[in-house]
């Protein structure tokens, strides 16, 4: 490749530590409710469980309590580094309709002319947020719930995108590194289509937002022919999959490097990975720290110290008022 991307096959070894918790995330349905608004419905997602059967949620309409099929178990690697004792990320879901990538340089990823009829039916999209985890993740629901004694929708996790860093805070001057991790599972096994074995090409992009646009920083489209837009701002990606199973389920690795970075480049930043008709999007929020003004320790010790020497200013006015006031009175007594 001639582009300054960096293709990096590593070891993901998801199989390792993977972490007990949590095993049941609350999530809200959001749908159009028409004329401008939203309707949020309630709905839980089941990561995890063991071999009793899902616990009994009456509260929730059987389509909205799902149980999730993560073949590439990255649901719960997303999971790995999450603080325990931190409140569970706010979680969304809502429906989603498989399109074609509209980008030019992507192109190449739907050379058929129409969708699969595999990916007809029911699509959601699972968007999970905290300041220790973003995520998301197109889950395709079975069409009928399961009449176990809990009535419960089981999903398939196709593709997820997630990052640990959603909210990256540099220095400015060093090296930005957001890391990003996807995973896909084909709804349709590569050994039923005239495919090739191996993990499909895939195309990744990094944007950075900036007054409601959308600046394309870098896109890499790894195992397609094609042009795509040059880099911009030295920035280098790691695209690469991480595993050569013949069949799936895939891991992936899209960290995105920005060299010496300026406050300029503070904002949000929309990293997706494109598989055909399926998006994956996440957003980051980088903070570039000045060098020679406070960072937020410091500007919190400087806040704090402010308010204690104000608190100290009251109450030595406090105490000169009640000295002012208690002479007139020690005088009227004399
Ligand atoms: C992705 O690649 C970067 C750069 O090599 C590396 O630092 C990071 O640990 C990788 N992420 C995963 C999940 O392996």
């Amino acid at each position: 490749m001639k582009r300054v991307s960096l293709l990096l096959a590593v070891a993901l070894g998801l199989a390792t530590a993977v972490s007990a918790r949590p095993a049941v995330i609350e999530c809200w349905f959001v749908e159009d409710a028409g004329g401008g608004k939203l309707a949020k419905k309630p709905a839980a997602l089941l990561l995890r469980q063991g071999a009793e059967s899902p616990p009994p949620r009456p509260d929730l309409a059987p389509e909205r309590y799902l149980k999730v099929h993560d073949p590439a178990g990255t649901l719960q690697a997303a999971f790995r580094q999450y603080p325990r004792d931190a409140p569970a990320p706010r979680c969304e879901m809502s429906l989603y309709v498989p399109l074609p990538a509209s980008a030019k340089w992507l192109s190449g990823l739907t050379p058929e002319q129409s969708c699969p009829r595999a990916l007809d039916g029911t699509w959601l999209m699972v968007s999970m947020s905290s300041p220790f985890l973003s995520l998301s993740s197109l889950l395709r629901p079975q069409s009928e719930p399961q009449p176990e004694p809990a009535l419960i929708t089981m999903a398939t996790a196709v593709l997820t995108v997630f990052t640990h860093t959603p909210t990256p805070r540099i220095r400015i001057g060093q090296d930005a590194l957001l890391d990003l991790s996807f995973a896909y599972m084909p709804l349709t096994p590569k050994a039923a289509t005239s495919l090739a074995p191996g993990p499909p090409p895939f195309g990744l992009e990094w944007r950075r937002q900036h007054l409601g646009k959308g600046h394309l920083l870098l896109a890499v489209t790894p195992g397609l022919n094609g042009q795509v837009p040059a880099a911009r701002e030295g920035a280098v990606a790691f695209a690469a999959w991480d595993d050569d199973e013949p069949w799936g389920p895939w891991t992936g690795n899209g960290t995105f490097w920005l060299p010496a970075v300026k406050p300029s480049q503070e904002g949000t930043y929309l990293a997706t990975v494109h598989l055909p008709y399926l998006q994956g999007q996440i957003t980051l929020e980088l903070a570039v720290q000045s060098l020679s003004g406070p960072s937020l320790e410091d500007g919190i010790g400087l806040f704090l110290s402010a308010f204690l020497l104000l608190g100290l200013l009251k109450a030595l006015s406090w105490a000169a008022a009640y000295l002012a006031t208690q002479n007139p009175t020690e005088k009227k007594l004399e």
